[in-house]
């Protein structure tokens, strides 16, 4: 039989070029879904990311022994953050207090003890949700975070957010408000009204150690977070 190699040359050559040409579109497209398009639906895990764990894990691996500011020097432990890979809803909160730097564990304290109440009244336990801080480690005297530690500290959870990728941010208190949406406005101004942060939706309340010292201020973090139910069941 004669074979027209030139004819099977351009063939195999227009197979290779579609096969390539769909590999870039699936990349690009996953990639743009996967940021600009949250986790798909509610109770579901978000198909287009499925090592989230992983990632996280990496993350944490490499920067468990940071020395990027001074608090490097001060921590026992690095608080990473904890919960479900692919939830639905991330709790940031400000930084590891005395019980978190002792545990590694984030919220762990009074203020998480009441965190958690807050996520069991939604109907949740503290494994559905992940909870992670701004700052990585403790704060001194839990004074303040410092400008330059946020800005040292914020890329890791930066990653965080984009590998979970939740239908919603809460963050707890103003320095987490403020830092994920670069304002100076005051959280009671902020509160109960969705932001936006990377295309997800971002809701500041009150932190819960505020709660522990104004509990009036409770009927609103209840408030905000049946906003959030709404937001998730939608
Ligand atoms: N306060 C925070 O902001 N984060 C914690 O992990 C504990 C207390």
């Amino acid at each position: 039989m004669l074979v027209d190699n030139s004819q099977l040359q351009k063939e195999l050559l227009s197979v290779v070029k579609a096969i390539k040409g769909q590999v870039i579109n699936q990349e690009s497209l996953s990639v743009g879904l996967e940021w600009k398009k949250p986790s798909p639906s509610v109770g579901k895990v978000n198909v287009f990311r499925q090592n989230n764990d992983e990632e996280l894990k990496n993350i944490h691996q490499g920067m468990k022994a940071c020395q990027l500011c001074p608090l490097g020097k001060t921590r026992k432990n690095l608080v990473f953050g904890e919960g479900n890979p692919y939830a639905q809803i991330v709790f940031v909160g400000e930084a590891p207090g005395a019980d978190e730097d002792e545990q590694g564990q984030p919220f762990v304290g009074r203020a998480g003890q009441l965190l958690t109440k807050i996520i069991e009244a939604m109907g949740l336990m503290r494994k559905d949700v992940y909870i992670c801080n701004i700052l990585k480690c403790r704060p001194p005297g839990n004074r303040n975070p410092l400008p330059n530690e946020i800005e040292l500290c914020e890329p890791f959870l930066k990653n965080q957010l984009q590998i979970i990728s939740p239908r919603v941010i809460c963050t707890l208190g103003k320095f987490a408000a403020q830092t994920l949406l670069k304002t100076e406005t005051p959280i009671t101004a902020l509160r109960g009204r969705f932001q936006s942060y990377e295309g997800i939706k971002l809701m500041p309340t009150y932190h819960p150690a505020y709660l522990l010292r104004n509990p009036s201020a409770k009927k609103f973090v209840w408030e905000d977070v049946k906003m959030i139910m709404k937001e998730v069941k939608a």
